[in-house]
């Protein structure tokens, strides 16, 4: 078989991508390692950027997204016990956020596919990339029935994700990778209890807590947890009581708790692989970069990167020129790196490091006064929650 573009990873960047590419008239196939129920079932994240969402509509996945999704105007950050800053994003900046689930984003995406006749390959097992530095670049994979199967194409995609096999196709020689392991992880729920009405981020001395929510009755809440702890440690008693021991009374009080009926945890990493291109072979999302999820930023880096190279990809077949094909590792990095440090900044702000010292405790309370009190860091803080200009 033979197409145009070969996409691995029908994530939302592989899915996105595959979107605007066929909408193009460029033919393209998405090979996905999971069945689709089990990508759906996977909660990830829930804050959108506004040029995430304009990119959405414009591809024509914004309908459900703004009858359904809830619109951010303030980022809130509640420290020392009771005290809580509100930073206005449309005050500051001029922009908004939206609380729209991934899994909805993703069956959003899947349906659009669906509509249009193209839908990924699910279950599609051994994938391998070969001939990258060549004209012809061809990818192999072992089908559902357990078929060997064999696609030609122009270029090849790699939207599989940080555990993925696109970016690990790099001879090592050949990529740079930058990373930081957080010394705590996140356990996250979520429960059908109407949320917060706002997006509540909770510094306190025992660790970080963050309030969000994905519709008017489904709550999503994560509190820090040591990288040791396993969700069986958690039970839902446990984990209400630190949520709420975590947030301001006036806060802790509003919310409603319920029973849980989704519970896991995440390590947070920090990581970059440079460049995001080998040969015929483009990297786009996580499969070249992760961001603790302190800043809500993966989801929205994934749709910039694929902004980006849809785009080029989109002149290299209409006008035959490469030149924004060279330019996408780039244009995509400055904005990533954007991303990594503000998100590496917001956790570093917010969470309860094992060795931190009264030293190390004196200055983050510090940093939480001056933004406090400061309209100048308030703007700087909105500028990069709502997202940096594409
Ligand atoms: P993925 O979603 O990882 O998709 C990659 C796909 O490739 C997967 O379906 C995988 O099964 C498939 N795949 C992997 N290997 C292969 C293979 N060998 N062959 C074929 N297919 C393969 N981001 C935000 O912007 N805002 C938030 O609020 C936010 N909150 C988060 C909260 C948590 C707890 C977590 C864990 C993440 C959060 N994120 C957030 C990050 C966000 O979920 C990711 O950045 C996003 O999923 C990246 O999309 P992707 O398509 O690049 O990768
Ligand atoms: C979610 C929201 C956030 O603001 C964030 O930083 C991470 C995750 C969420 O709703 O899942």
């Amino acid at each position: 078989m033979r197409t145009q573009v070969v996409i691995v990873g029908a994530g939302p960047a592989g899915t996105l991508l595959s979107l605007l590419l066929g909408d193009a008239g460029i033919d393209n196939v998405v090979l996905e390692r999971q069945s689709r129920d089990y990508v759906l079932s996977r909660v990830r994240a829930g804050v959108l950027e506004s040029g995430t969402v304009e990119i959405l509509r414009r591809a024509g996945v914004g309908e459900r997204m703004d009858r359904e999704g809830h619109v951010h105007d303030t980022v809130n950050i509640a420290w020392r016990g009771s005290e809580l800053l509100s930073v206005d994003t449309v005050d500051r900046v001029g922009k908004r956020m939206m609380a729209y689930g991934q899994t909805a984003i993703q069956e959003d995406l899947y349906a659009a596919l669906d509509d249009r006749g193209r839908p990924p390959v699910f279950e599609a097992a051994d994938v391998e990339l070969n001939g990258l530095t060549t004209d012809r670049p061809w990818v192999t994979y072992t089908g559902p029935d357990g078929s060997t199967e064999r696609i030609d194409c122009d270029h090849i995609c790699g939207c599989d994700g940080f555990h993925g096999v696109a970016r690990q196709s790099i001879p090592a020689e050949e990529r740079t990778e930058y990373g930081k392991e957080y010394p705590f992880g996140w356990l996250g729920i979520l429960s059908e209890t109407p949320p917060l009405p706002i997006l509540l981020y909770a510094n306190h001395t025992d660790g970080f807590a963050l309030c969000s929510m994905r519709t008017p009755m489904l709550s999503r809440y994560y509190v820090q947890c040591p990288l040791t702890d396993a969700v069986e440690d958690w039970p839902d008693d446990r984990f209400w009581s630190e949520l709420l021991g975590r947030l301001p009374p006036s806060q802790a009080e509003r919310i409603v708790t319920g029973p849980s009926i989704e519970k896991s945890n995440a390590p947070l990493r920090s990581f970059v692989a440079e460049p995001m291109r080998y040969g015929n072979l483009f990297l786009a999302g996580d499969a070249a970069h992760i961001v603790p999820p302190t800043g809500a930023k993966g989801l929205n880096l994934a749709v910039s990167d694929v902004h980006y190279l849809s785009q080029a990809l989109i002149e290299r077949f209409g006008s035959g020129s490469t030149t924004a094909l060279d330019d996408y590792g780039p244009l995509a990095l400055r904005r990533v790196w954007g991303a990594v440090r503000f998100s590496w900044w917001l956790t570093s702000l917010l969470h309860r490091f094992p060795d931190q010292t009264p030293f190390d405790q004196r200055a983050q309370e510090q940093e939480l006064t001056y933004l406090s009190s400061s309209p100048a860091a308030q703007t700087a803080l909105a500028e990069q929650y709502v997202g940096l200009p594409l």
